[in-house]
């Protein structure tokens, strides 16, 4: 089935990191914009005269998804790429296309014992819509614990990370992992270890019987790992994956 495009405005542009813009879209028509927190939006722009289509998770942190009006995402400048160039280049007033949404990278309806979040670079935008649901889950049953684990090369790539540390402050079962793969903060704090997503794994002791495991971000970050925690026993049920795929047009 062919899913219906919205026009829509760009109404903000924020600079998350060196490297990452925070882009807002509302619709032309003002109307809401439903999504569940993980899933992604296309948006359709025209590049050097074509029409180019790209995919972007949701990353709005909204609470009450049904009076939603606005597409939030985070996107990083990839060299030479098409959104890349369109999307950093984008001023509030301009317009595109959205359709959407799309994916299955969301919560389900009854929690495991624990959520271990992974992400990559704007991989993490998912777990950050999924704050504020995680947060009310956790007031209604203290038992239930989170690990999140962000990836990025360096301190000044990390996104979001002061709300997931304010997350962990919160609630103790709440657990932030920053994980550098190029670059350490002089003096790191515990929640921060050098090298990729994979340095902790062993640490949080990952258990099929009580986890439940959600991959996103580079994909080959999402196949290493995939299958890393397969051979531990994790299945479709309990491990699931949104691939930032390059294009191929
Ligand atoms: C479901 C889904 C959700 C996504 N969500 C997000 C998101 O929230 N934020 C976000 O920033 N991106 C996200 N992406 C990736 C996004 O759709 C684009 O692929 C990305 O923005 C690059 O597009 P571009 O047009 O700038 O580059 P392109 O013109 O497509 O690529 C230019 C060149 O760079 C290479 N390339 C593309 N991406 C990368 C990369 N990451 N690392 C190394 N080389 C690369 C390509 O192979 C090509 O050679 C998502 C992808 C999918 C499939
Ligand atoms: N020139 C720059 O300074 C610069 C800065 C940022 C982004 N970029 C470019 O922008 C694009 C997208 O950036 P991005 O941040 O989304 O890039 P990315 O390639 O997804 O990298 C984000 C993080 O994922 C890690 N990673 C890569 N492969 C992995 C794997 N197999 N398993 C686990 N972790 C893995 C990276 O580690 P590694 O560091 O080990 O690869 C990095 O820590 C890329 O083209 C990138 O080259 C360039």
């Amino acid at each position: 089935m062919v899913s219906p495009r919205y026009p829509v405005v760009l109404r903000e542009r924020r600079e998350l990191a060196p490297n990452t813009l925070e882009l807002t879209y509302v619709r032309e028509d003002e109307a809401p914009i439903a999504y569940v927190p993980g899933q992604f939006f296309s948006v359709d722009f025209r590049h050097q005269g074509e029409e180019k289509s790209r995919s972007y998770s949701a990353a709005g942190r909204v609470t009450d998804l049904k009076q939603n009006r606005e597409f939030r995402f985070a996107i990083t400048a990839v060299p030479n790429g098409a959104a890349s160039g369109y999307f950093f280049n984008a001023e509030p007033g301009d317009r595109a296309k959205i359709s959407g949404p799309f994916g299955a990278l969301v919560l389900p309806r009854v929690d495991p014992r624990r959520y271990l979040l992974v992400g990559t670079g704007t991989g993490v935008a998912p777990y950050r819509t999924m704050l504020p649901e995680l947060e009310q889950r956790m007031q209604a049953n203290p038992q239930l614990k989170v690990d999140l684990v962000m990836g990025v090369r360096t301190p000044a790539e990390l996104i979001y990370g002061g709300e997931f540390e304010a997350m962990a402050r919160r609630y103790p079962g709440f657990r932030f992992h920053a994980c550098y793969s190029r670059e350490m903060p002089v003096a790191p704090a515990e929640h921060e270890h050098a090298g990729r997503v994979q340095v902790v794994y062993e640490n949080l002791e990952p258990d099929p019987e009580r986890d439940m495991v959600y991959l996103c971000g580079n994909p080959q970050m999402v196949d290493e790992s995939s299958e890393w925690f397969s051979e531990r026993a994790f299945s479709a049920k309990n491990l699931k994956r949104e691939r930032y795929k390059f294009s191929t047009f």
